[in-house]
C-alpha cells in the first residue's frame, strides 16, 4: 500500500515539475502526472521522461488534438465564440478537455485528489476546478502554486535541490499558452497596456508590415457549420486548423490586443495570436449571413455572446452550455457552401461566398433584367408596417387633455 494518489496536470515546465516533490513532501501524496497534447509544441516522450525523473510514480500522455478540435473547437466555431467580442477562447476551451482527462486518470488510478499549476490570480484555476468538480464532485483539488509562495528564483533553488533539470534556454519575459486555437501571451512589458506589444512577443504571426505584398486567397468548404476542405482538399478539422494557422499567420492575420476582464475581477492586458480561429469564424459568419434568416441571425448573436462568456467563465460542463449548444447545433444544418477569404498584411476579408442553401436570390435582389420582386406590393406593406409610428406621432401632437388631479386628503 503506497501513499494516497494525486493526479497532476503536468506541462513539463518549472512549476509543475517541482510540484511533484512538493506534493510528496508537503502533502504526502504519490504523484501521477498527466500531460494532454492540445496542439502545443510538446514532445510527449520527453515530458513523460521528465515527469518520471522528477519523481512521478506514473506519467500519462494523451494526444487529444482530434478530440479538442471535433468536440470543443467545433462547438465554439459554430457559436462564433468570441469573448468580449474579440478573444476566440483558445486557452479557455482547452481547460475543460484537460480537466476531463485528469478525472478519467484519477478514476483509473484510484486517486483522491487532483492538482494543477495555476496561480490564484487567473481564469485557468477556475476552469480546471469547475471542470474537475463538475465531473467528479468527490475529487479534491490542490493548487500548489497558490500555496507555496515561492518566487521564480526560489523555485529554481528548490528544483536544483530536488535534482530537477531547469530549462537553461534563456528566460523569456513572457508567459505563454498554446494550443490549436491560438497562442496567448502575458507578462513583461505587456503589463503596460499603453505600450504596443513588441514584435518579440509574437511567435505564430509575421508582422503585417513585413508580410507579403501579394495576397493569398483561401477557399474554405463548409458542411453543417464546420470546415471540411481547404482549397478543395478535404482535411480533418484539426489538420485544417494547423495549416490555416501557418498560412494566415504568415500574412500577419490573427493578432489580438485585448484589455480583458478576468473572472476573478482583475483587468489584464492579453495578447493573442489566433490566425485560424479568426479566419474560420469570419468565414463561418459570412456563410451564416447567406443561408440563415434575419431573426435567427439576430437571436443567435445573443446566444453566442452568452455562450462565449460561460466558456470563459469555466462553465463548460454546466447545463446551460449544453442547452445553448443544442440551440446552436439546430441552426447549422444548412450552413454549408464555400467561402473565399483574402489574406493580406494582417487582414482577413471575405471576398466571396456561395451555398446551395443560399437565401440570397438574384431574381429578388437584382436591379437588372429578370426582377421578380413585385415592387407595387411594397406600398401596402409600408402602410401597415408604419401604422404604429404614424399613430404615435398623431396622438403625441395633441395638447395634454387635463392637468393631473390634485391629491385629496380625507378628514
Ligand atoms: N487570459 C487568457 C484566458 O483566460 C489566457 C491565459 C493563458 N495563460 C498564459 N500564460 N498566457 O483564457
Amino acid at each position: 500500500m503506497g501513499l494516497p494518489k494525486v493526479v497532476l496536470a503536468y506541462s513539463g515546465g518549472l512549476d509543475t515539475s517541482i510540484a511533484i516533490p512538493w506534493l510528496k513532501e508537503q502533502k504526502g501524496f504519490d504523484v501521477v502526472a498527466v500531460t494532454v497534447d492540445v496542439g502545443q509544441p510538446v514532445d510527449l516522450a520527453r515530458v513523460r521522461a521528465k515527469a518520471e525523473a522528477s519523481g512521478a510514480v506514473a506519467a500519462y500522455v494523451a494526444d487529444a488534438r482530434k478530440e479538442f478540435a471535433e468536440e470543443f473547437l467545433a462547438s465554439a466555431l459554430r457559436a462564433n465564440a468570441l469573448y468580449e467580442g474579440v478573444y476566440p477562447l483558445s486557452t479557455a476551451l482547452a481547460r475543460p478537455l484537460i480537466g476531463r482527462h485528469l478525472v478519467s486518470v484519477a478514476r483509473r488510478e484510484g486517486a483522491t485528489h487532483v492538482a494543477h499549476g495555476c496561480t490564484g490570480k487567473g481564469n485557468d484555476q477556475v476552469r480546471f476546478e469547475l471542470a474537475i468538480t463538475s465531473l467528479a464532485p468527490e475529487l479534491e483539488v490542490i493548487a500548489p502554486t497558490r500555496e507555496w509562495k515561492m518566487t521564480r528564483e526560489e523555485e529554481i533553488v528548490y528544483a536544483h535541490a530536488h535534482d530537477i533539470p531547469v530549462d537553461a534556454t534563456k528566460a523569456s519575459p513572457y508567459s505563454t499558452d498554446e494550443n490549436l486555437w491560438g497562442r496567448s501571451v502575458e507578462c513583461g512589458i505587456l503589463e503596460d497596456p499603453a505600450v504596443e506589444p513588441p514584435e518579440a512577443a509574437y511567435g505564430w504571426t509575421t508582422s503585417p508590415q513585413a508580410a507579403s505584398d501579394s495576397p493569398t486567397y483561401v477557399r474554405l468548404t463548409f458542411h453543417q457549420g464546420l470546415p471540411v476542405a481547404m482549397d478543395g482538399e478535404p482535411l480533418p478539422f484539426h489538420e485544417l486548423i494547423v495549416r490555416l494557422n501557418r498560412l494566415a499567420g504568415g500574412h500577419g492575420v490573427g493578432r489580438i490586443d485585448h484589455l480583458e476582464s478576468r473572472v476573478v475581477g482583475i483587468k489584464s492586458r492579453e495578447v493573442y495570436e489566433c490566425p485560424a480561429a479568426v479566419v474560420l469564424i469570419r468565414a463561418h459568419q459570412a456563410l451564416e449571413a447567406l443561408v440563415l434568416p434575419r431573426d435567427l441571425l439576430e437571436f443567435k448573436r445573443t446566444v453566442e455572446q452568452r455562450y462565449a462568456q460561460l466558456v470563459y467563465d469555466g462553465l463548460w460542463f454546466a447545463p446551460l452550455r449544453v442547452a445553448l449548444d443544442a440551440f446552436v447545433g439546430s441552426t447549422q444544418d444548412r450552413v454549408g457552401g464555400e467561402v473565399t477569404v483574402k489574406l493580406f498584411k494582417g487582414s482577413a476579408v471575405v471576398t466571396g461566398r456561395s451555398s446551395p442553401n443560399a437565401l440570397y436570390q438574384q431574381a429578388l435582389a437584382t436591379y437588372s433584367t429578370g426582377d421578380q420582386f413585385r415592387q407595387e406590393m411594397s406600398e401596402g406593406f409600408i402602410y401597415v408596417w408604419g401604422l404604429p409610428a404614424r399613430t404615435w406621432t398623431a396622438i403625441g401632437a395633441r395638447p395634454e387633455a387635463a392637468s393631473p388631479p390634485t391629491a385629496h386628503h380625507g378628514s
